[in-house]
């Protein structure tokens, strides 16, 4: 029996198994091979939309409740809390299991079978230096897996497979795989020979385009929303600045619907009673009250899109969703200082790689560059930095991982 390939990616997910010695990927949507890893639920209803139809839903202003970037939650202590939604109460592991669920019911209506194992997809670190989240994650992420059907499910790297999916010289050589993704960043040192693969290290970290995405919010976005304003002091003289965790966490893809509370309302429609520039806060308060956290976000994920492209130097965050004419601007120059320290993580991250590898930077022949994030203009100047004489390739950005989990799960049966 098949085991499916799946690449439950932060963003991103996809599926495949292998036919005729090539990767087929699951149409997980129509007309596509991946698909966002979106939910939403529309209210007064048990359905659940995944992927585009999620992403519309928010578009179009549907009541409901949306959630992306899920993936970031396994391994934290959100992943367990019950929670009602639209009426009934779940975690968010029920909510992975499920999207888990209609990947594997359109896979098997595409495949006419039955997948009982699964191959999955998993970035070598889900939390950079915390080894016991780490292990949670993986614990959380199988109990998904099983929860969604499958009888088994193992795990594979995703840069090692995106290596196995590579079109890598089969000469000896080194090579190094790149993945930046939406959440991680994921490094593989490897080598191909008469039709083997060696892996000779991975390595990996929490690092990838919702961070930027977050980065980018807190700079530009949440300074018009309250961030770093004055507070007056409720009894006596003076002012404090604005508490940060609300802007961070309004920031952050996953955390956004754990924001719409009464309390976490009434919270900061008290500070804004207080605050010097009430209208920062009413800003907020707007966004809090018709929940419209997940739209800032995609205005400035947009963004960071269009300046990171070559012939554009400025983009507009357009927020006339809190405000008619409101909007931030982001230049070039104001992006790449926002990342220029994720830019040095990435580098110092790869050369963790190599030293994990024994090898330097000079043998390393070939760069496979997967991930949507590794399209990023500050992820190709540094390594072409660190790697001035190696071949770059460009694998499909949004597919490598899935790919190489196909040739595996083949290789399971
Ligand atoms: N053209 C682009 N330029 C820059 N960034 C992009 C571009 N297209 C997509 N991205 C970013 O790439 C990220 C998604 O990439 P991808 O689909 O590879 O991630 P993922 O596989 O879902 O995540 P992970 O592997 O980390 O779990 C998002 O943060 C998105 O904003
Ligand atoms: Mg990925």
């Amino acid at each position: 029996m098949n085991a499916l390939g799946i690449d439950f990616g932060t963003s991103n997910s996809a599926a495949g198994v292998l036919v005729n010695d090539k990767p087929f990927l699951i149409e997980v949507e129509a007309g596509e091979k991946t698909l966002p890893t979106a939910v939403f639920f529309p209210q007064n209803s048990a359905e659940m939309r995944i992927g585009s139809a999620a992403n519309r839903a928010l578009i179009q202003g549907e009541e409901g409740r949306y959630m992306r970037a899920l993936k970031s939650v396994l391994g934290t202590s959100l992943m367990h809390e019950k929670r009602r939604i639209m009426g009934a109460e779940m975690t968010i592991s029920d909510i992975i299991a499920r999207f888990l669920e209609v990947l594997k019911t359109r896979a098997e209506a595409q495949c006419y079978t039955t997948f009982e194992r699964a191959l999955s997809g998993r970035p070598v670190r889900f939390h950079s230096k915390d080894e016991g989240r780490n292990t949670q994650a993986l614990a959380d992420l199988t109990e998904c897996y099983l929860k969604a059907g499958f009888k088994e499910v193992s795990f594979m790297p995703e840069p090692e497979a995106a290596a196995l999916a590579s079109h890598a010289r089969q000469d000896g050589s080194l090579g190094l795989v790149v993945d930046i993704g939406g959440g991680t960043s994921d490094f593989t040192v490897f080598r191909k020979q008469a039709g083997t693969q060696e892996i000779l290290a991975s390595h990996g970290v929490r690092l990838g385009g919702t961070h930027f995405d977050k980065r980018l919010s807190v700079r530009h976005v949440m300074p018009l929303l309250g961030k770093d304003s004055l507070i007056g002091k409720e009894f006596g003289e003076g002012a404090l600045a604005a508490p940060s965790a609300i802007f961070q966490d309004l920031a952050t893809w996953e955390k956004i619907p754990f924001l719409y509370t009464q309390q976490t309302r009434l919270a900061m429609a008290k500070l804004g009673k207080l605050a010097l520039e009430p209208v920062l806060f009413s800003r907020l308060l707007t966004v809090l009250t018709e929940e419209l956290g997940h739209e800032v976000a995609f205005a400035v994920e947009r963004a960071k899109i269009l300046v990171n492209q070559e012939d554009r130097s400025d983009a507009r965050i357009d927020m006339k969703m809190i405000e008619a004419g409101l909007f931030a601007v982001m230049s070039d120059q104001s992006m790449a200082d926002s990342l220029a320290e994720y830019g040095a993580d990435i580098r110092d991250a790869v050369k963790e790689t190599l030293v994990l590898a024994g090898v330097s930077e000079a043998q390393i022949e070939q760069v496979v560059f997967v991930g949507g994030s590794s399209l990023m203009s500050i992820v190709d100047d540094g390594m072409r930095a660190v790697f001035p004489a190696a071949e770059f390739l460009y694998s499909e950005a949004f597919t490598g991982v899935v790919d190489g989990l196909a040739i595996a799960a083949s290789r399971q049966s």
